[in-house]
């Protein structure tokens, strides 16, 4: 089987490729991935001898490069990962995420649907989406498939209006569509925006560590391999049309998390009590439209496709931490340049 995933060159992606290369041998992987900011090919180190790896820089937004992969490939399937990822950037300039997400998927769907259209229900076309299109939860309760969506951020009414539309091709085309609901993942390769790579790469710099707001935010926190398991289990025994919800029992607040990671690099560091990354942490401007609580119902999937989440997470966290610091190079590659302007006019600190 040919499988097209998109955005193999971000976190998620370059994880999935590693996973199922290893996982399904008899597959062949195209990654396609226009490399923005957050594509990285040094992700796929190690998997660019393998046969049964290709590489298409393309870029969802244009159609040329969408037929010529599938022409050139004879693409069987699709898992879509590729899209703009992070809230911060949604809200400093929607644009992109409206291109990229909604425009982007429309443009997969079509270029699937034609080049399938003799046999559309034999190929399979796996969209990868968020908790954050149910909006956010109070103090009580779980997402389930149920739940209305109620996007808040631009990135997330730009992933609601794909799912939206990948429904819709089921619906009145026939395709042959899943959709999976997952919620924030941690992990290697993850790009240093995000909470938990900031705040290590934060400590190791001796920089501020930002909070928005009070902190008292809840994520529920999925190391990136579990996905990538469920992602496969949904692939191969999900029900056409269905969605499924992935996470992983893992709720915590946002200084928690903060702390436990100060915590966990003044071991490393053997930092002193004066010297400890708790020092660092500020309470910044809350994020506008901050949701204050995701929190993922996985009953579905487990019940129905027996997938739950193998990492603790304290396991989890430490091998991501690990990975960081053993990793610095990495990091040091992909925060130089644009990310530095980003994060100077973001934060307005260098
Ligand atoms: P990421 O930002 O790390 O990677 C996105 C990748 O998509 C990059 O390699 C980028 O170059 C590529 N890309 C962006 N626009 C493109 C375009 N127009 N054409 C081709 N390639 C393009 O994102 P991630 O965290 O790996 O997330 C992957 C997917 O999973 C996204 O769809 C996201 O909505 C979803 N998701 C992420 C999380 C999470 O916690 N990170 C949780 C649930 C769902
Ligand atoms: P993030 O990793 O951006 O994921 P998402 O917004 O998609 O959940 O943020 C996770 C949580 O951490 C979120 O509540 C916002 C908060 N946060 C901070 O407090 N400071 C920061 O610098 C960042 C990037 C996030």
């Amino acid at each position: 089987m040919v499988i097209l995933i998109t955005g193999g060159a971000g976190f998620i992606g370059s994880n999935l490729i590693h996973y199922w290369l290893a996982q399904n041998p008899g597959d062949t992987i195209v990654n396609f991935d226009a490399l923005t900011y957050a594509g990285n090919l040094a992700n796929l180190a190690g998997v660019e001898s393998n046969p049964n790896y290709h590489f298409f820089q393309g870029d969802l937004r244009k159609q040329e490069q969408l037929d010529e992969v599938f022409q050139q490939f004879s693409i069987d399937s699709v898992i879509h990962l590729a899209a703009e990822s992070h809230v911060d950037r949604s809200i400093n300039d929607p644009s992109p995420f409206i291109d990229s997400n909604i425009r982007g998927t429309f443009q997969l769907l079509e270029t699937a649907r034609n080049h399938w259209q003799e046999d559309l229900k034999d190929h399979r076309f796996l969209h990868v989406s968020t908790d954050e299109v149910y909006g956010t939860l109070g103090k009580e309760g779980l997402f389930t498939e149920q739940t209305p969506f109620a996007p808040n951020s631009p990135y997330s009414s730009s992933k609601a209006s794909s799912d939206h539309l990948v429904r819709a091709w089921h619906h009145t085309f026939g395709m042959d569509t899943l959709i999976t609901h997952c919620s924030n993942n941690y992990g290697p390769y993850q790009f240093p925006e995000k909470l938990i790579p900031l705040m290590i790469r934060n400590c190791l710099l001796g920089k501020e560590l930002p909070v928005y707001g009070d902190g008292l935010q809840v994520r529920d926190w999925l190391y990136v391999e579990d996905h990538c398991e469920a992602l496969d289990v949904v692939f191969h025994r999900g029900q056409s049309g269905e969605s499924y919800n992935i996470g992983g029992l893992n709720e915590w607040e946002n200084l928690s998390m903060v702390r436990h990671i100060c915590q966990f690099m003044d071991a490393e560091l053997g930092n002193s009590p004066e010297q400890s990354c708790l020092n660092l942490i500020r309470h910044i401007q809350d994020r506008p439209g901050h949701d204050r609580r995701y929190a993922i119902d996985a009953s579905k999937i487990q019940n129905q496709l027996g997938w739950q989440p193998r990492h603790q997470i304290g396991e989890g966290l430490e091998k991501t931490m690990r990975w960081y610091l053993d990793h610095q190079e990495w990091v040091e590659q992909v925060t130089s340049g644009a990310y530095r302007d980003y994060y100077k006019h973001h934060y307005g600190t260098g």
